[in-house]
């Protein structure tokens, strides 16, 4: 990737600043350092590589020299947005599952932070917040895309199956087009945040929806039934063995399919 060329992709979007880097450690960590100091609203850290790339509870996110997409957002919500915050991860994983759906591929959202195609793992989300006091001052969206096969990590690192945009669409497709892509999805849902149509887009790609599936969190006994909906807020509604529905809120939880 190079920045010029990067900048000429994104000069027609209505973005805040841009920082690339060959490497990094973390988009994500350079977004929150960067957001705490004023960066203006949609400000993106961009990176050719990320040698500590981070998922949620500091899983690991492999992100091979020139082989992925890896960027942070920093989104300062407007007054409108700020009772609709818990819909970020909605926002961001919608952008990316309409603009792979664009290029013809069956992306879904699985609840509440990943795309997938064909049941495959080619997006992480990572959603953090700068606080300030007892408010959120700003929220720093974090995306990586497997774009070349190379980003797929080895089977064992894995604890749910993965794939690239090379190996679904026969080719790799250019970085610079596809983070474009994103972003352009995501200033154009934006509006619509706090609005019934959203949260219908959003329910409307859930991956493994009327299948069974079971939902493994830190803290409670595994739910298992089938994928109903969404919440208001975005919490997922399960409709578990009994017949009775469940609310899956927000925090570690995991989601499977049952084998
Ligand atoms: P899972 O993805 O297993 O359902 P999760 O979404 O809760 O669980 P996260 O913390 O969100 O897990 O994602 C981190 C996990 O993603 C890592 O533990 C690793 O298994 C997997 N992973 C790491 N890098 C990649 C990558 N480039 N592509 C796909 N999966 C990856
Ligand atoms: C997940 O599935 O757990 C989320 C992975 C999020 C990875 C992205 S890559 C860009 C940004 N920087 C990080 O360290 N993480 C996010």
């Amino acid at each position: 990737m190079n920045l010029n060329e990067l900048k000429k992709s994104l000069s027609k979007l209505p973005l805040g600043d841009i920082r690339y880097f060959d490497t990094i450690g973390s988009t994500n960590d350079e977004a929150l350092a960067w957001a705490a100091n004023d960066t203006p609203d949609l400000s993106v850290v961009i990176a050719d590589e990320q040698t500590a790339g981070r998922g949620r509870l500091d899983r690991k996110w492999f992100t091979p020299k020139g082989t992925a997409l890896a960027f942070s957002i920093v989104l300062r919500p407007t007054p409108e947005e700020r009772p609709h915050l818990t819909r970020i991860v909605g926002l961001a994983a919608l952008a990316v599952a309409e603009s792979l759906r664009e290029r013809g591929l069956d992306a879904r959202i699985k609840w509440p932070n990943d795309v997938l195609i064909q049941n495959r793992k080619v997006c992480g989300i990572l959603i953090e917040s700068v606080w300030s006091g007892e408010d959120i001052d700003c929220v720093v969206i974090g995306i990586g895309v497997n774009v070349s096969q190379g980003s797929v990590p080895p089977e064992e690192m894995l604890q749910f199956p993965a794939t690239s945009l090379e190996a679904e669409l026969g080719q790799a497709p250019d970085r610079g087009e596809i983070v474009r892509d994103i972003l352009a999805a995501l200033i154009g849902l934006r509006p619509n945040i706090g609005t019934d149509e959203f949260l219908k887009q959003w329910e409307d790609l859930l991956a493994l929806r009327g299948e069974t599936v079971q939902v493994e969190t830190e803290k409670t006994p595994p739910v298992m039934g089938q994928i109903s909906g969404l919440e208001s807020d975005g919490s997922l509604k399960i409709r578990n063995e009994h017949g009775e529905f469940v609310t899956v809120r927000f925090g570690d939880v995991r989601l499977r399919p049952l084998a």
